[in-house]
């Protein structure tokens, strides 16, 4: 019998736990896992070293309990979370589904965590780390929509300070109404109050099934509103990208990644050197990843791919940046950076 995915998961985060506690297993996942790509991948942005551009997603570490053991596979930064103010179970299991043909994931998790007491105590017992660690936020699913912006306010008192970048979520398909805040003004009020309350670069993350132009307006709106940068995408529920699919729950993998580099292009358009733009969605190769950084992102970020080809991609899609760099006589990530756009 196969494994069960969420199952799988757990033993994987487990895993890497466990090896990312000492000097000594970090070591060993480094040797094993991480490149040793030259300091041309390094960047200074958000107002912090990021050793290289390719992070991990929200939602593989949504405890904040493997943040050491990830980074020594190479990650150049970790996300944690969605973390809400409390405690939640989240929707019940199964909820997460394999799409192996696709190279594609059907989540429908629904925040589950274990609250925001617990994970800004583990967050901050090892801060800082040696690269960006940032947290996301979301609202806990039996707080009513019209009292959102108290749970993303209690969110950001709890953890100000004791992360590098906070992530305000609107954006998963598994919270009913969440996609709800998806509005200019609610935006713009959730990003003022991350910029009241904490001292770090607030970031708001989109879906992917927003039509473009109310993407290029909704992150327009965040930009004004102080927002340091926007994540583009979340998963998508447009469920005919895979026959067969439940209708419930969001797609991630292969199947998402027109979608989001379209929404990259679409905000590289309208904002590109206003803010700092991170691209996710069904990246898992060296090119991906140069592709988006040409196309104006400054970071991009990986879940499903990572689920399907393992600890070692980390270090492939490293390695094979770095060629193309070279290939193309760019010296650092900065020249990569929008490397198109200006033409
Ligand atoms: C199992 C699973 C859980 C996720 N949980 C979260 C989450 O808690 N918060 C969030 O912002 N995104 C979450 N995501 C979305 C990812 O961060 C990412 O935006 C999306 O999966 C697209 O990237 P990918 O194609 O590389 O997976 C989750 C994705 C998956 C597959």
């Amino acid at each position: 019998m196969r494994l069960d995915p969420e199952r799988a998961h757990e033993i994987a985060i487990a895993a890497l736990r466990c090896a990312g506690w000492s000097g000594f297993g970090r070591g060993l996942l480094r040797w094993k896992f991480a490149g040793r790509e030259a300091l041309r991948l390094e960047q200074e942005i958000l107002g912090r070293v990021f050793p290289n551009p390719v992070g991990l997603a929200a939602g593989f570490d949504k405890n904040a309990v493997a943040i050491r053991g990830l980074g020594a596979l190479g990650f150049g930064f970790v996300e944690v979370g969605t973390v809400t103010p409390r405690p939640q179970a989240g929707n019940p299991r199964p909820r997460i589904f394999r799409h192996p043909r696709e190279e594609s994931l059907q989540n429908a998790l629904g925040f589950n965590n274990d609250g925001m007491e617990a994970i800004h105590r583990r967050v901050t017992g090892g801060y800082p780390y040696p690269f960006p660690v940032g947290v996301n936020v979301g609202k806990n699913a039996t707080t009513p929509l019209d009292r959102a912006e108290d749970d993303y306010e209690t969110l950001f008192r709890g953890f100000a300070g004791g992360a590098d970048y906070y992530v305000v979520n609107i954006s998963s398909p598994n919270t009913p109404g969440l996609r709800d805040l998806q509005s200019p003004e609610r935006v713009a009020g959730l990003v003022g109050l991350g910029r009241d309350l904490t001292a770090r670069p607030v970031l708001v993350k989109l879906s992917p099934d927003l039509d473009l132009d109310a993407a290029v307006e909704l992150a327009g709106a965040a930009v004004e509103a102080g927002a340091a940068g926007v994540i583009v995408a979340n998963t998508t529920t447009d469920y005919r990208l895979i026959p067969g699919a439940r209708d419930s729950g969001g797609l991630s993998g292969r199947v998402l990644q027109r979608r989001s580099f379209e929404m990259l292009e679409a905000l590289a358009g309208a904002l590109f050197g206003r803010t700092v733009l991170v691209s996710v969605g069904g990246v898992g190769s060296g090119d991906e990843v140069y592709r988006r950084l040409r196309a104006g992102a400054s970071l991009v970020q990986i879940y499903t791919a990572f689920v399907y080809q393992g600890p070692a991609l980390v270090r492939r899609v490293l390695a094979r940046l770095a060629e193309l760099m070279e290939r193309d006589g760019l010296d650092t990530i900065d020249q990569v950076i929008g490397y198109d756009a200006g033409r």
